[in-house]
């Protein structure tokens, strides 16, 4: 029987311990951290996703603004709106919900945002310095995963750590900071040969491919850490993971559950990143 990872509980102590901070950040500076939030377009996943933002923000105390643009709003508009709140000193972080309508460039929006503003950590410029581990702000699903290992007390260090997916947002970073946590680090995907045999193999396996309970129970080693990034709707409504969890979790020495896992940590990470934005802003 598997540890369950609470990630609503471990959510909730982060965001207690980013209310505090913002207390003392408004003492100081006499403003609140900021974060201006756009979206594009009607996708019904993103409009949750941007509401919860919101709601997110002001629960720890946060200024806050929304974008909800048009389906028809052009590159022009967009890098316009872009530019503005680069400007605006009420705002410290800005976040474009991807994906973007089609008829828009996603690196050019993103190549757009200030670095310093950037609390996805999608800008080039950060992604460097998370290569090179001398960053200020982390993508947030792979930090809040990091952060629930932490807090379970599970160590990294010398572990085999299996990441199945190579996604920008979550794959490609994931595996990065498992490197830093010195970890020994496998990276899986679609063209991957032999994708059972590498997962059983390891310790700390990391499912963040898109396709719902891909991860079956004979490709997950006896007392393996699991953690699941997926979020995937069955036509029955209901929500499942990466990770068929009933086969799966038996065989763990930890899981983290879907929904209540992962999930929650990314609006956390995201938080704490647009404090952290701020604080250096105001530091300068
Ligand atoms: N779409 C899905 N996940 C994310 C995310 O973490 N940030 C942004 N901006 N868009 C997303």
């Amino acid at each position: 029987m598997a540890q369950i990872i609470d990630g609503k509980a471990i959510s909730r102590q982060v965001r207690e311990e980013i209310a505090a901070e913002v207390v003392s950040f408004k003492e100081k500076y006499n403003c609140a951290p900021g974060l201006a939030v756009v979206i594009v377009g009607n996708d019904p996943a993103s409009q949750v996703y941007v509401r919860n933002k919101k709601r997110g923000c002001e629960e720890v105390g946060f200024y806050s603004e929304s974008y909800e643009l048009d389906e028809s709003t052009t590159q022009e508009e967009l890098n316009a709106l872009v530019e503005k709140l680069n400007n605006d000193e009420k705002i410290h972080g800005i976040l474009v919900q991807l994906p973007l309508p089609k008829h828009l460039n996603e690196t050019e929006v993103l190549l757009r945002i200030k670095p310093e503003k950037d609390v996805d950590a999608f800008h080039p410029y950060n992604v460097g310095k998370i290569m090179i581990g001398n960053h200020d702000l982390l993508p947030c699903t792979p930090a809040g995963v990091m952060v629930l290992l932490e807090k379970s007390g599970i160590d990294v260090t010398g572990k085999k750590c299996v990441v199945i997916g190579r996604s920008n947002i979550v794959g490609k970073p994931m595996a990065m900071l498992l490197l830093h946590a010195n970890g020994t680090v496998t990276v899986c995907h679609s063209k991957t040969q032999k994708l059972a045999d590498i997962c059983r193999e390891a310790d700390i396996l990391v499912a963040s491919i898109g396709k719902p309970e891909f991860v079956k129970g004979d490709m997950v080693k006896e007392g393996a850490v699991v953690v699941d990034v997926g979020i995937n709707r069955l036509d029955s409504g209901k929500l499942v993971g990466d990770v068929a969890f009933s086969e799966v979790e038996p065989k763990a020495s930890y899981i983290t559950p879907v929904p209540g896992g992962v999930g929650p940590m990314t609006i956390t990470m995201l938080l704490k990143n647009t404090l952290t934005a701020a604080k250096i802003a105001r530091e300068k």
